[in-house]
C-alpha cells in the first residue's frame, strides 16, 4: 500500500475517535491528520493511546470556517478525506437546526471546494469519503429496509442536513468529477459514546440509580452496530469502493428501544451486583420526540457481497464490552458529564 495523508474530519468525536485508531494503527505509513474543533463532543481523551505516534497529528479547527479550510489543503497536500465531523444528536438539531446547517452543511461544502481546488489537476488518485447515515431514508413501517435505491426523504433537522450534505457530494462527484464516495450507516454504539444518545445515557442513569427517560412507548426500532464493525467498513469502502458510489452500512439487529433498554438493565444488574430486576424500576416513560422516526432497517447486503465486509459482534457482547468500558472508565464519564452537560440534561428533561 502506497503512501498516504489523509485528513480525518470529527476524529475526536465518537466514532471519529474509532476510526483514526484504526488507521494510525493498521497503516502506520499513512500519515494521519485529525482536524477537529472539539465542541461539546469532541473529545482528546478518546485518542490518549495513539497521541504520540509518528504517522499521527491532530489540528483544532472549524470546518465552517472556509478560509481557515482552504489552507488547510494547500499546506497538507492531503491525498484523501474521511469526513466525519458533524453535528449529530437529533434532540439537539430539534432545539437548535441553524448549527446543524452550518456544520453538515456548509462545512461540507468547504471541504468540497478545498478537496475541488487543491484536487483539480489529478482527481483519479484522490478520495473523498463522506460519512453518513441511514437516517436520510425517513422512517420505516412495520416491514421493510432501507437499500442504496430508497429515495431520501429526511424528517429531522438532523437527518435534513445530512441528506444535503449527501447531495452536495454526488453533486461534487456529478458537476466536477471528484471522486467521492459515501456510506450511510445505521446507529452505533461502543465505547466513548457521549451520553446524550440512548444506549451511553441509559448506561450512566443506571450506573447513577436516576431515571432512565425512554421516548413515547419505547415502540420504536433501531438497527445497531458495534462502532468498531462501523469502523472497519469505512476502512474497507474507503480502500475498495469505485469512485461515486454508495454503501450502506449496518448489523442487521434490529431492536425496539424498550428491549434495548431491559437488557442493559440485566447486563448491569450482574455487572454492579444488583438483584435482578432492580435497574428496570428506573425505566421512567416520558413524552416522546418530535416528529419521532418509528423504525429504521438497513439492507448492507451490497457491501457484504461487494466487498466481503461482515459484522463481527453479537449485540449482547457488543452491550456487555460497552457496559463494561464505561464501568472502567469513569473517569471519562465523570468529565463529560460535568459542567455544559447538566444544563444539556435539564432543558432536554426536566419538564419531560
Ligand atoms: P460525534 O457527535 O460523537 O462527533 C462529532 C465530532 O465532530 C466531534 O469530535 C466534534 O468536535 C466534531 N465537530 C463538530 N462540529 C465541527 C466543526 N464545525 N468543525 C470540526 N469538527 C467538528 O458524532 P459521531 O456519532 O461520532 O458521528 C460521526 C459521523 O458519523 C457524523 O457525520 C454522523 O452523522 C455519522 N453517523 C453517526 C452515527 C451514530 O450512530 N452515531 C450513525 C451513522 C452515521
Ligand atoms: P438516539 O441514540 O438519540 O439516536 P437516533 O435518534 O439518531 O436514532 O436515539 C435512539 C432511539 O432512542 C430513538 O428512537 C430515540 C430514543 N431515545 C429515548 O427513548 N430516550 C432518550 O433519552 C434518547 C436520547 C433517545
Amino acid at each position: 500500500m502506497s503512501d498516504k495523508k489523509i485528513l480525518i474530519t470529527g476524529g475526536a468525536g465518537f466514532i471519529g475517535s474509532h476510526v483514526v485508531r484504526l488507521f494510525v494503527n493498521k497503516y502506520p505509513n499513512y500519515s494521519i491528520v485529525n482536524l477537529d474543533k472539539l465542541t461539546y463532543a469532541g473529545n482528546l481523551a478518546n485518542l490518549k493511546d495513539i497521541e504520540n505516534k509518528p504517522n499521527y497529528k491532530f489540528i483544532k479547527g472549524d470546518i465552517v470556517d472556509a478560509s481557515f479550510i482552504s489552507g488547510l489543503f494547500v499546506e497538507h497536500k492531503f491525498d484523501a478525506v474521511i469526513h466525519l465531523a458533524a453535528e449529530s444528536h437529533v434532540d439537539r438539531s430539534i432545539s437548535n437546526p441553524l448549527e446543524f446547517v452550518m456544520t453538515n452543511v456548509i462545512g461540507t461544502v468547504n471541504l468540497l471546494n478545498a478537496a475541488k481546488q487543491e484536487w483539480k489537476d489529478d482527481f483519479s488518485s484522490k478520495r473523498f469519503y463522506h460519512v453518513s447515515t441511514d437516517e436520510v431514508y425517513g422512517a420505516l413501517g412495520e416491514t421493510g429496509m432501507f437499500t442504496e435505491e430508497t429515495k431520501y426523504d429526511p424528517h429531522s433537522p438532523y437527518s435534513a442536513s445530512k441528506a444535503s450534505s449527501d447531495h452536495f457530494v454526488r453533486a461534487y462527484h456529478d458537476t466536477y468529477g471528484l471522486d467521492a464516495v459515501i456510506s450511510n450507516c445505521s446507529n452505533n454504539y461502543g465505547s466513548h459514546h457521549f451520553p446524550e444518545k440512548l444506549i451511553p445515557l441509559a448506561i450512566h442513569n443506571i450506573k447513577n440509580n436516576k431515571p432512565v427517560p425512554v421516548y413515547g412507548k419505547g415502540e420504536n426500532v433501531r438497527d445497531w452496530l458495534y462502532v468498531e464493525d462501523h469502523a472497519t467498513a469505512i476502512d474497507i469502502v474507503f480502500h475498495k469502493a469505485k469512485a461515486g458510489d454508495t454503501y450502506n452500512i449496518g448489523g442487521h439487529n434490529e431492536w425496539k428501544n424498550i428491549d434495548v433498554i431491559r437488557l442493559l438493565c440485566s447486563i448491569m444488574d450482574k455487572k454492579l451486583g444488583r438483584a435482578e430486576g432492580e435497574s428496570a424500576k428506573l425505566i421512567t416513560f416520558v413524552k416522546d420526540r418530535a416528529g419521532h422516526d418509528l423504525r429504521y432497517a438497513i439492507d448492507s447486503s451490497k457491501l457484504q457481497k461487494e466487498l466481503g465486509w461482515t459484522p463481527s459482534l453479537q449485540f449482547e457482547e457488543g452491550l456487555e464490552k460497552t457496559v463494561g468500558w464505561y464501568l472502567s472508565n469513569e473517569e471519562w464519564l465523570r468529565e463529560v458529564t460535568s459542567g455544559d452537560y447538566k444544563k444539556y440534561y435539564e432543558d432536554q428533561y426536566a419538564k419531560r
